[in-house]
């Protein structure tokens, strides 16, 4: 498994575990990132050594999401591009995904979480998904999985709204397993990983994928469709408002779009 600064991987008693390690930008995911993630799970699912991925931030932050500058000077493309390849393999990995998440967790952070099986969540952490207060729309399928987990009304109060929420909210929402203390949130979650790797692992595989069996071939349409509206999104008068507005750390304005 590659390991780089940002990217921390490490395997150990079956465990395949990818650490988000890029404090100075509140763990935000360049494209580099992603691709060591995509590619440490595409190995990870064909790797027989490896029986449940775990994927953890630091202590303060779990990620912020894309890197924002990324979208402004390197956005990605097409349904080649690190993030698309991400969200492919984070959907479609047939192994079980436990997260750790503690602190922040914006954008894809959240979003990713949806495929993940087991997601524990400190008591401090805070979830957003800020997509539409930047002119864009949401990712990862989220559109589809948001209102299946908790209905409509709630999905696009999170989504239209964009208002950061806590873990109690998150887990009566349906998108975290378990809020733990702050500290206790990575020894919970490697110990539902360790109980999960000693279970017979082509019975996990064949009941995750049954899991998902009915949205498996809509939420790989809905990934490509979000993917390919969100890229022509950045173009948009209104994201690259909110996008500079981020970087020069002042309120954006909408008012003069239609
Ligand atoms: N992309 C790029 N850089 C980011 C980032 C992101 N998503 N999130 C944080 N950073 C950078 C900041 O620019 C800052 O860099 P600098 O020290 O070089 O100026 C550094 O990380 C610390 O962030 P800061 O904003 O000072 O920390 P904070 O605690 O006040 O706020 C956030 C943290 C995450 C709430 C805030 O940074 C934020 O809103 N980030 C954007 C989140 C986002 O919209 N993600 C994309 C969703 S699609």
């Amino acid at each position: 498994m590659s390991s780089t600064d940002h990217i921390q991987s490490k395997l150990s008693d079956g465990i395949l575990t990818l650490r988000i390690n890029r404090p100075d930008k509140k763990n935000a995911l360049s494209l580099a990132m992603y691709q060591t993630l995509a590619d440490g799970l595409r190995e990870a699912d064909c790797d027989d050594s490896v029986r449940v991925i775990l994927i953890s931030g630091g202590a303060d932050c779990f990620t912020s999401g894309n890197d924002l500058g990324d979208f402004l000077s390197v956005p990605p493309t097409g349904p080649d591009s690190p993030v698309m390849q991400f969200l492919i393999a984070i959907s479609e990995t047939r192994k079980p995904i436990v997260a750790a998440v503690n602190g922040l967790a914006v954008g894809v952070g959240v979003t990713m979480l949806l495929h993940c099986d087991l997601v524990y969540a400190g008591n401090s952490a805070t979830f957003q998904m800020p997509f539409v207060n930047l002119g864009l729309c949401p990712e990862a399928g989220s559109t589809l999985l948001l209102p299946r987990i908790m209905g409509h009304q709630r999905a696009a109060e999170l989504l239209l709204l964009g208002e950061a929420f806590g873990a109690d909210k998150a887990q009566n929402l349906g998108i975290v397993t378990a809020v733990c203390p702050d500290d206790a949130v990575l020894a919970t979650a490697e110990k539902r990983a360790g109980q999960m790797a000693l279970q017979p692992a082509a019975a996990v595989r064949l009941t995750k994928a049954l899991l998902k069996r009915d949205y498996a071939i809509p939420l790989r349409e809905t990934i490509v469709e979000e993917g390919a509206q969100f890229m022509a999104r950045l173009k948009s008068p209104e994201a690259t408002e909110a996008l500079q507005a981020f970087m020069q750390r002042r309120k954006p304005d909408f008012s003069r779009f239609t």
